[in-house]
């Protein structure tokens, strides 16, 4: 109408109509725009929970500092239950572990052993009696000294998707690359890692699943080696191995336990020879604990297990 009766050009009447087809797509990219927004507004939602979730575990004010090499465990009348009004996965364990012993803990799944260990590092607080460090309540003491005096390798290793070096270098994050390569020698990794496209410098992810149980536990393995913690806790950490690994992994948590306070959990009997004590837990309760030889004359608990293993590993 307007061009018609002259008070508007076609020229203008064009570029209008070109404008408003150019809008089409902006228009709907807003709409998605909202769609991303909101997925993001879930995601975030999301992490502020976990970021915002408050550790059960809480230090006291002014917490003292851990320190020294040569360090003790005690545990004083301890239970403990995952649950407050739940059965206890632990009761009453007394026990005391000297600087520099190697103490095994056995017994059947669901005994309490992981529990039990558990409770060193602070992982969980214990409900009744106390851990104790060099004679220092574990609760007195800061979670980062404490912390900083363990290492643990579990069953399940945690790698990060980083280098093969910055994996083993988590350990202590001021080491050297030649402090790195010593652990993995001592870890007896340095072999295979060596055998990776890019040595030390292979990321994690770029092996999918190339790495063995075995390879992943003595890279955990080297990992505690320079950390160079004076208490060590072993979970589990050669079930999942044939002969020769073990062997290998052995060997290599052998150099790892040298004059360190240790807890060894074994599922096969057969790894723990080294040990100067054992513990036999069964439902929460320590049921029997001395000597291999000791415990093997009680024919009780642990004679059952051995006999079990060993009827099992001829039959193999
Ligand atoms: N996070 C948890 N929450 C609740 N209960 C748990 C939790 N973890 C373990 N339990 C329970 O505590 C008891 C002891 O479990 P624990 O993991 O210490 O056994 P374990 O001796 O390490 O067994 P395994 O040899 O199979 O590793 C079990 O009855 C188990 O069901
Ligand atoms: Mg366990």
């Amino acid at each position: 109408m307007r061009v018609i009766t002259g008070t508007s050009t076609p020229g203008t009447f064009f570029s209008f109509l070109t404008a408003v087809m150019m809008l089409y797509d902006p228009v709907k990219r807003l709409s998605r725009l909202n769609n991303t927004i909101q997925e993001g507004a879930a995601a975030a939602a999301r992490i502020f929970d976990v970021l915002e979730e408050e550790s059960a575990i809480l230090e006291r004010e002014n917490p003292e500092i851990l320190s020294g090499k040569a360090l003790d465990v005690e545990f004083d009348h301890v239970g403990f239950a995952y649950h407050p009004g739940e059965a206890p996965a632990l009761n009453d364990i007394h026990l005391k572990v000297a600087p520099g012993e190697v103490l095994a803990l056995v017994g059947m799944s669901g005994g309490g052993k992981t529990s039990l260990v558990n409770l060193v590092p602070r992982l969980y607080d214990v409900t009744q009696g106390a851990v104790r460090i060099a004679g220092k309540n574990v609760k007195d003491l800061s979670l980062k000294s404490l912390r900083d005096h363990i290492s643990i390798v579990t069953q399940e290793p945690i790698l990060f998707n980083e280098t093969v070096r910055d994996n083993i270098r988590y350990g202590r994050m001021a080491a050297t690359d030649g402090q790195i390569e010593g652990a993995a020698r001592a870890a007896f990794a340095h072999e295979f890692i060596l055998g990776f496209p890019k040595g030390y410098d292979t990321v994690i992810g770029e092996l999918g699943s190339r790495l063995s149980g075995g390879e992943k536990q003595r890279i955990c393995i080297a990992r505690a080696l320079l950390k160079d913690a004076p208490i060590l806790i072993l979970d589990e950490a050669t079930s999942a191995l044939d002969s020769q690994a073990e062997r290998l992994v052995q060997q290599a948590l052998e150099n790892l336990m040298k004059g360190r306070t240790t807890f060894v959990i074994a599922h096969r009997l057969s790894t723990i020879d080294y040990a100067s004590r054992i513990i036999l837990l069964k439902d929460g309760v320590i049921e029997e604990q001395g000597t291999h030889e000791e415990l093997m004359a009680l024919k009780g608990e642990y004679f059952k297990l051995q006999t079990l293993q060993s009827v099992k590993g001829n039959e193999e």
